[in-house]
């Protein structure tokens, strides 16, 4: 059995209202349960989202050997106690991609790591090509066997310097944090750009490490001794995907709703594309305030690092396209299997056209029809419950555990709260195909 939402469509109409607010960033949390690796004592982290990649990153960390303490909601203990193994288990660090982070610190602590190639969502290859070369310019020996590295660095990890092809974020992530205990300085250059990077580096260096330029193109980190979380607990930043999807669920289905805790400087490029849309929104501080308006126009959105169109919002973005009133093009730049869901918006209803894996031309406004979806991914699946709530009819969208779960907190019971008409069911899981 797993679970399945079931979601009553309002047809068009913008009954949504209230207060949502947003949970501490997925992203970021991850990476510092991560960096906990690089701590000689107990680090305490606030404000971590209650989702199940959480779960299983903590799930993995304690089976290597870490002691985690579930204080309260949100709030977790991490010590790294002696005997820590330096395998990533792999059954669970083959279930998330992100474990693959934990790779650094493992590797720049203890000077040996191994893991399997991990899984994740399914929207690319996402290959592993930019982590081998870090490692071996760093000193290390990879090798590979049967599906799974085994990487080892006599005497140490060395600082170097690295150009990486693509500014990818866990890749810039994973460096910084293993440079942190390198011998010598590390320097990441097209390192990406990302706030959570920014955010993670601020913690570190509160916690003794020297990183400097997190958040621009290159990053340099002298290399030193372990960290020290005493007297430095951890606040996770607001999560902007999160508070992102919901912006774009009352942009279509809103008559006001009030995004709390959130920090609308991070979502600058969505906001400037559905205000170029004719959306409404107002932003405070760490509020956003959107009212869905009776027309939207088209507009074309290209995903980019960033600052740029974050590739997690491209799904929600693409329903709220259906929802305009002309064509749009989608240009997926970053991951080449991330339009496939838009089968299942056809099947809906949509009028949307594959031009090749990156790119889909949307033309709008069509009606939206209640379905059973299945989500290959977390993302699409909020954006197929963001489908379902503009649809007519009901909405059965299953393996809400294997995909929205990983990434939205207490979804269902947040979404009622503004006015969503939904359920969540147990449900023998399904085959939905729309090709
Ligand atoms: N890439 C390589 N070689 C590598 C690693 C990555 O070529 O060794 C390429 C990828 O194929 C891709 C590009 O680099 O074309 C960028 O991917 P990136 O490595 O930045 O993605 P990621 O670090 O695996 C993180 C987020 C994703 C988010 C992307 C892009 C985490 C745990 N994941 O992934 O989040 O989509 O950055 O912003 O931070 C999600 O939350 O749903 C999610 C998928």
């Amino acid at each position: 059995m797993s679970n399945s939402l079931v979601i009553k469509g309002f047809n068009g109409e913008r009954k949504l209202h209230g207060t949502v607010r947003t949970t501490g960033a997925k992203n970021a949390a991850l990476k510092a349960i991560a960096a906990t690796i690089l701590f000689r004592d107990t680090v305490t982290l606030t404000n971590i989202p209650e989702i199940n990649d959480v779960e299983r990153l903590f799930e993995l960390l304690k089976d290597m050997g870490a002691e985690v303490v579930h204080v309260k909601r949100g709030v977790y203990t991490v010590s790294i106690a002696k005997g820590f193994s330096t395998e990533l288990t792999p059954g669970i660090a083959r279930k998330m991609r992100a474990s693959v982070v934990a790779t650094g610190p493992v590797l720049a602590r203890f000077g040996k790591v191994s893991f399997p190639h991990p899984g994740g969502c399914v929207i690319g290859s996402r290959p592993l090509d930019l982590f081998v070369d870090g490692f071996e310019k760093m000193g290390a020996k990879v090798t590979m066997n049967d599906g799974s590295y085994s990487v080892e660095a006599k005497g140490g990890l060395k600082g170097a310097e690295f150009f990486l092809k693509n500014q990818s974020v866990t890749v810039t992530e994973t460096f910084m944090m293993a440079g942190v205990l390198a011998k010598g300085t590390t320097v990441i250059k097209n390192a990406a750009m990302e706030p959570e990077i920014e955010e993670l580096a601020k913690f570190l260096n509160t916690c003794g490490a020297k990183i400097s330029g997190a958040g621009t193109s290159t990053i340099t980190i002298k290399g030193g001794k372990l960290l020290s979380g005493k007297g430095h607990p951890h606040k996770t930043m607001p999560d902007r995907i999160d508070a992102g999807s919901f912006l774009v669920l009352g942009a279509l289905a809103a008559r006001e709703l009030h995004i709390t805790h959130c920090n609308p400087l991070h979502l600058e490029s969505p906001i400037a594309a559905l205000r170029s849309a004719g959306v409404s929104i107002e932003t405070k501080k760490s509020e956003i305030i959107v009212r869905a308006p009776s027309h939207l126009k088209a507009v074309d959105i290209k995903t980019h690092e960033y600052p740029g169109f974050p590739t997690d919002l491209q799904a929600p973005m693409t329903v709220f396209l259906t929802q305009a009133e002309g064509e749009s093009k989608v240009f997926e730049t970053i991951f080449e299997g991330r339009l496939n869901y838009t089968e299942s918006l056809a099947a809906m209803g949509a009028q949307i056209t594959m031009m090749d894996p990156h790119r889909v031309l949307v033309r709008g406004k069509s009606e939206l029809y209640g379905r059973k979806l299945q989500s290959p991914d977390l993302r699409a699946g909020l954006a197929f419950v963001i489908a379902a709530v503009v649809a007519k009819g009901e909405s059965v969208i299953h393996n809400v555990d294997t995909t929205i779960d990983r990434g939205y907190e207490d979804v269902d019971n947040r979404l009622r709260a503004i006015g969503v008409e939904v359920e969540r069911i147990s449900a023998i899981p399904e085959v939905i195909t729309h090709a």
